[in-house]
């Protein structure tokens, strides 16, 4: 099997950013020239896509993704759909026509959704098992609709489709999928339909046994060697070990843990999540594991869980020590990191300058494409 080159991407907060994740006051709002300054950043840093997330608090996926791709020369969007929200005609016309306004830059994220409670708040009642089955149809008829000169036929459990679609995706067979989700479901469509399934963070040999998992399930599907795996990462570097410990506590100064209370959304919005996410009860096991030193392995900590669901793993040391712990992941099988870092414009410019170059000559800047 041909191992890809290794891919980055970065995360744009478009729920806002921070100095110190445990302080209110040290937010930073969202706002067009909060976004501006990270975007540059990752466009010109050997970036090839950047995260744009959803929920309650997010600007709209697409429609950021759609004025930074209009904006941009590299950069790809990869653009979060939550499954259930949207028709899926209109998802592939959206996406076709994306793909072609930006020249073939386009990645989408396959998410069912963090929590059920926010989920039916937004008027959608599906449970997370029925937004699963509904991500499965909706990315079978987002591929018929791509690749068909004839009307497709669709009958499904929960859609009937007969559209023949225009236009069509600029990349061939179609835009690449990810998909983030930790449950069977999500391993098991994963498997189906990714071109990249993506991790929260844990550690290395957790991340060889999930990506053997995945890829005998991919093996059902004949894609064993097609699909990729990449980890989402939080990046604390700095030029000296010390440094970047100092940099990881200020981050959560003040916080306390598993009072997760203290977390954005409050301890309805915790339960919540704790209730509806496999993945996220990981992260959340990961953290009670850590004790005292909030470590899981040398240098991943699990220090931003205390304060924030999903991503909460971070990587923190020097430049080398960050480059031989992702590297650690890269001989799990991982070949695309999708990484954040507080706040976002800073973290990325620092790994751009210091952590990327020990990547040279194995990284591609192209997005990884779908088989
Ligand atoms: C890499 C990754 C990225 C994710 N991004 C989002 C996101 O942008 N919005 C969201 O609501 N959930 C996101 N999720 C969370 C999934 O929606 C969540 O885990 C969901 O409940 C799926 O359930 P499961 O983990 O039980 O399969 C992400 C999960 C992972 C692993």
């Amino acid at each position: 099997m041909a191992i890809p080159p290794i891919t980055f991407g970065w995360f744009l907060p478009t729920s806002g950013d921070s100095t110190c994740l445990a302080d209110p006051a040290q937010r930073l709002p969202q706002s067009r020239a909060l976004f501006d300054e990270v975007v540059d950043v990752v466009d010109g840093g050997g970036f090839s896509y950047m995260l744009m997330p959803v929920n309650a608090t997010c600007w709209e996926a697409t429609v950021v993704g759609s004025y930074y791709a209009a904006r941009t020369n590299n950069i790809a969007p990869l653009i979060a759909l939550r499954s259930g929200y949207c028709n899926p005609v209109l998802s592939a016309k959206m996406y076709a026509t994306l793909d072609q306004l930006s020249g073939g830059r386009l990645c989408i994220n396959l998410i069912a959704g963090i929590n059920d409670d926010d989920t039916r708040a937004d008027g959608v009642p599906d449970t997370k098992e029925i937004r699963y089955e509904k991500m499965d149809e909706e990315v079978q008829i987002m591929k018929a609709l791509w690749a068909a000169v004839s009307p497709i036929d669709h009958q499904g459990k929960h859609y009937q489709i007969s559209a023949l679609m225009e236009p069509k995706p600029l990349q061939a067979p179609h835009p690449p999928f990810f998909l983030g989700g930790g449950s069977d479901q999500a391993l098991e469509i994963s498997a189906k339909h990714s071109t990249v399934h993506l991790f929260w963070g844990d550690r290395p040999a957790g991340i060889a046994e999930k990506i053997k998992d995945v890829r005998a399930r991919a093996a059902k599907y004949g894609r064993a060697d097609q699909i990729q795996f990449g980890m989402r990462l939080q990046i604390v570097c700095r030029e000296t070990e010390e440094e970047a410990w100092v940099a990881a506590e200020r981050l959560i100064a003040g916080a306390t843990k598993f009072e997760l209370a203290n977390m954005h959304g409050g301890q309805a919005s915790a339960e919540g999540i704790r209730r509806t996410s496999a993945a996220n009860r990981d992260v959340w096991r990961l953290l009670e594991e850590s004790g005292n030193s909030l470590k899981i392995h040398p240098h991943l900590w699990t220090g931003i869980s205390m304060v924030r669901s999903g991503a909460g793993v971070a990587v923190v040391g020097n430049p080398e020590q960050v480059a031989a712990t992702l590297d650690e992941f890269v001989d799990a099988g991982c070949t695309s990191f999708c990484l954040s870092g507080y706040p976002h414009a800073d973290a990325a410019r620092i790994f751009a300058d210091r952590v990327l170059p020990y990547f040279q000559g194995r990284m591609s800047e192209s997005i990884p494409r779908a088989a």
